[in-house]
């Protein structure tokens, strides 16, 4: 399976033409309308459809007579029966190309309904893993309002088996969108947990692919530029959501980040990521965001140089400062962008008696696939999760002792934490 994942180093990677800024999503229905599509689906969720982010794309589609569905009943992290659901709706209507709108959830569904409505006798659990498609995906256009996965320029799909608790992951480059709209303005209403969540899993995906050992000197470009627009816009795109140049700047870094993850793959954030969401639903970016400053604590021997580097990127240091203070103030500045934007520090669904079955999954994954830049041992990454379980619960204070202190329930009922930012599905 790795030797699969090291021929994503050298197969050609297509990329999407991308149209950038305010109103580019009316711009790609101006665009696509002239493609000669028989009939459209355009795949969403209902959150985006309420709030009207649909509406410059389909009147652009309308006025260029072009025919179109569309399917919005994506939910986060789309699980195998909704997907189906879309491929049997795509069929009804006779579609021959799909519109994704929306979050990684709604892109990624739509590349697994792209590639099962081109493989009819695969099940998609069958398209999971590296280029299990023989045919290439039906053609896909691709409008992110979260900033973010990057999938707009991704090899992969990440959907939800609900049987297993398990996400699973379609790679195949012919799935990478035709054409993408990086449109600020759909971005202004994102909330702010989920803005800080999916920027971090942005930030994520730079770090990841520039300390691994697949980087090239293309993707750390694109990964050190990334860094440095998600340290200098993501405060602001959390604080104040409608600033069109600080979300522009976050859909442009998380294209980068994309760019630069989709060859030089991530590692074991996302690898225990994966496990979260999987077994408790987590939002992605939110298990990565908890997890990320540990990886990099661990992984700081071994990645002193990178992490120096982005260090000055991010802005947090110069490059006349020694190589590791460097690298600590990189970490740093993580721990504290997370803090500043409400990313808690712990996830609450988190059970100690997990924790093995987890760090397993999660081993499996990255080292059947990630180029991770040191090793962590079973032992090891079962320590790394047990630091973002909730806080224990505190000692009660001595008191005098009445029946009810020493009633041994009561006393050791558990003192519930206080995150800073909610843990629970966005909706
Ligand atoms: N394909 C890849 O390369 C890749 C990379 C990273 C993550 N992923 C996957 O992507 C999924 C997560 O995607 P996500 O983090 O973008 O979240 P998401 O698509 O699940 O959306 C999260 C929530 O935000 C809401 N939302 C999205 N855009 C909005 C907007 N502009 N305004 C208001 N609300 C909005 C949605 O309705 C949803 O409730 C996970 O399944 C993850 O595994 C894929
Ligand atoms: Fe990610």
């Amino acid at each position: 399976m790795k030797g699969a994942g090291k021929l994503l180093r050298f197969v050609p990677i297509p990329q999407p033409t991308l149209l950038v800024g305010a109103g580019s999503s009316g711009r790609l229905g101006q665009a696509v309308a002239g493609f000669g599509h028989t009939k459209l689906l355009i795949v969403t969720d209902a959150v985006i459809s309420k709030l009207g982010l649909l509406k410059d794309l389909t009147d652009a589609l309308t006025a260029g007579g072009a025919s179109f569905v569309v399917f919005d009943e994506i939910t986060p992290d789309a699980p195998i029966p909704l997907i189906e659901k879309g491929i049997d709706f795509y069929r009804e209507h006779d579609c021959d190309a799909i519109v994704a709108v929306g979050g990684g959830s709604s892109m990624d569904a739509s590349k697994a309904i792209a590639v099962s409505i081109a493989n009819p006798r695969k099940k998609l659990r069958g398209l999971a893993g590296y280029f299990k498609g023989l045919n290439a995906a039906i053609p896909i256009y691709a409008i992110p309002t979260t900033a973010g996965t990057g999938s707009e320029v991704t090899v992969a799909a990440v959907i939800a088996d609900p049987e297993r608790h398990s996400k699973l992951v379609i790679v195949d480059p012919r799935m990478v969108p035709k054409m993408a709209a990086l449109d600020p303005a759909l971005c202004t209403g994102l909330p702010a947990p989920i803005t800080a969540a999916t920027g971090i899993d942005a930030l994520t995906h730079a770090v990841e692919a520039f300390i691994g050992n697949w980087a090239t000197p293309h993707t750390d470009g694109l990964a050190l530029s990334a860094v440095g627009l998600i340290f200098e816009n993501l405060r602001t795109a959390c604080k104040q959501g409608t600033d069109l140049q600080a979300r522009e700047k976050m859909l442009l870094a998380s294209t980068y980040a994309g760019m630069a993850f989709t060859r030089a793959n991530v590692g074991y954030v996302h690898a225990i990521a994966h496990q979260f969401g999987g077994r408790y639903h987590t939002p992605h970016g939110l298990a990565n965001a908890i997890v990320l400053p540990h990886v990099l604590r661990f992984s700081l021997p071994n990645v002193s140089e990178r992490l120096a580097q982005l260090a000055v990127r991010a802005r947090l240091g110069t490059d006349d400062e020694r190589e590791d203070v460097l690298a600590q103030k990189f970490i740093d500045g993580v721990v504290a962008l997370e803090r500043d934007i409400g990313i808690p520090t712990h996830l609450d669904a988190l059970k100690e008696a997990d924790i093995p079955a987890l760090a397993k999954a999660a081993l499996f994954e990255a080292h059947t696939g990630y180029p991770v830049p040191r090793y962590l041992t079973q032992r090891g990454c079962e320590d790394l999760i047990r630091l973002v379980l909730p806080a224990r619960p505190t000692k009660p204070a001595p008191a005098t002792p009445t029946a009810e202190a020493t009633t041994p329930a009561k006393a050791k009922t558990p003192r519930k934490r206080k995150p800073r930012a909610t843990q629970a599905q966005p909706e």
